[in-house]
């Protein structure tokens, strides 16, 4: 299939964010207004897990949801485990929140979270003094928190993992002293940021972040950037496809999240940030992208970071471009929805691409002409997204078994690109 994509365009709310301005909206004195929705399904799941722990919530018409907060101490005790479904970051940020807290509760998954690592954020929080038990010695949810008085830390992140960084500045707040984080791979830092916004005394030391236990928080709204992270497929979308132009309209452009656009840029695509402002403490601009002829590059060290859940849909750029693609440093794809560097190994493969696995990344050489094929999302909102995009410049259609993962991110999705397609 060939098709032009055109229009101007203002996607849902960031995800990351999003997730963050439920957690600390519930926790914070009084009503916070958040302007801005989001239906993915993880969202949903952390709006249900507050719902549960006695917190208001309510969608109103004009695209904004009131928080009715009830302060640090006025979560209560769920009746029920809290479900986390696909999410991530619910699981491993509400961790550190419910280790401070003065009750018990648990939390699970479905079948893909319940296989991710947990011990990361169980071992920092033990250290604070956090009673948190789960399966495979603590590595593996369900989660059972016996919540309890906390101590601050000074913790070194041992993996690039702003989940981890974030249950720990959760739990933080509920210990005795300044808890100390040292982030040396400047993972996003929305959660820093939206503290301070809401009046939290942070501080940011080079790479350290001091936070202190038991603050007040209170905002009257928090505005939430559409998500930069779902902006990339129709990015991807408008550079490969010919005669293209696509304006997204207030995009989150938080520096460390723009990975995907430095390295389009260095690949020769013409991506431009117009209007640059803040919201909330949160940098927003809308990107306008045209056609472009790509040519390889090298993805390694610190952009990774910055780039990590884009590097799905920058392997489909890579394989039409024109050279050698390596991509480095990237195992912890192998630990996010599924394991990314074998489901893009795979599934490329059958689009005709040359991609060679690595333990860390992959190397595509290209350009290919890509071809459609039977192809499995492998149960990944990311992976199924990326195929459905290379299905705009494949000869022959993608049949995909499941879109329906697409809702755990991005339930719109369908419905924003058909808008594009001339
Ligand atoms: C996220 C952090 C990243 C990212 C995920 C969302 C967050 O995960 O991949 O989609 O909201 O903090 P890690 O912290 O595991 O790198």
């Amino acid at each position: 299939m060939s098709c032009t994509l055109k229009g101007e365009i203002e996607l849902p709310a960031d995800k990351s964010i999003y997730h963050r301005a439920v957690i600390l909206g519930s926790i914070a004195k009084g009503k916070v207004r958040i302007r801005g929705i989001s239906r993915a399904e993880d969202n949903l799941r952390t709006i249900e897990a507050f719902q549960s722990m006695g917190i208001r919530i309510e969608e109103k018409e004009n695209n904004e949801l009131i928080i009715h907060g009830r302060g640090l101490e006025g979560l209560r005790e769920p009746e029920d485990v809290i479900d986390c479904g696909n999410s991530g970051t619910t699981i491993r940020l509400l961790a550190g929140l419910l280790a401070g807290q003065n009750f018990f509760s648990i939390l699970t998954g479905d079948n893909s979270l319940r296989q991710r690592p947990m011990k990361r954020v169980l071992e920092p929080l033990s250290l604070m003094g956090g009673k948190i038990w789960g399966r495979a010695g603590g590595n593996l949810a369900p989660l059972a928190i016996r919540g309890t008085k906390l101590e601050s830390i000074e913790y070194k992140l041992p993996v690039a993992s702003a989940q981890v960084k974030t249950s720990i500045l959760l739990a933080g707040l509920y210990a005795r002293g300044t808890t100390k984080i040292f982030d040396p791979y400047g993972t996003r830092d929305h959660t820093e940021r939206m503290l301070s916004y809401l009046g939290v005394n942070l501080t940011k030391d080079k790479n350290w972040i001091a936070i202190p236990g038991f603050p007040e928080l209170e905002a009257e709204e928090i505005v939430i950037p559409g998500d930069l992270s779902s902006a990339s497929f129709f990015i991807v979308g408008a550079i490969i496809t010919k005669n293209s132009e696509v304006l997204i309209k207030n995009v989150g452009i938080n520096p460390t999240r723009t990975g995907i656009l430095e390295i389009l840029k260095q690949m020769g695509a013409h991506v431009e940030v117009l209007n640059k402002k803040e919201n909330s403490g949160e940098p927003v601009g809308d990107i306008l992208i045209k056609s472009s002829k790509l040519k390889s590059t090298e993805l390694r060290g610190d952009l990774v970071v910055k780039t990590i859940d884009e590097i799905p849909i920058l392997a489909i750029a890579s394989a039409l471009a024109e050279g050698t693609t390596v991509i480095r440093d990237a195992k912890e794809l192998r630990v996010k929805e599924t394991d990314r560097i074998k489901a893009l190994v795979s599934e490329l493969r059958k689009l005709g691409a040359e991609i060679h696995e690595m333990e860390d990344g992959f190397m595509i050489k290209g350009p290919t002409l890509l071809r459609g094929a039977k192809c499995s999302s492998w149960g990944d909102h990311r992976i199924a997204m990326t195929l459905m995009i290379a299905n705009l410049v494949t000869e022959g259609k993608i049949e995909l078994d499941d879109r329906q993962c697409i809702k755990t991110s991005f339930p719109s999705f369908f419905h924003i690109l058909n808008s594009l397609i001339q």
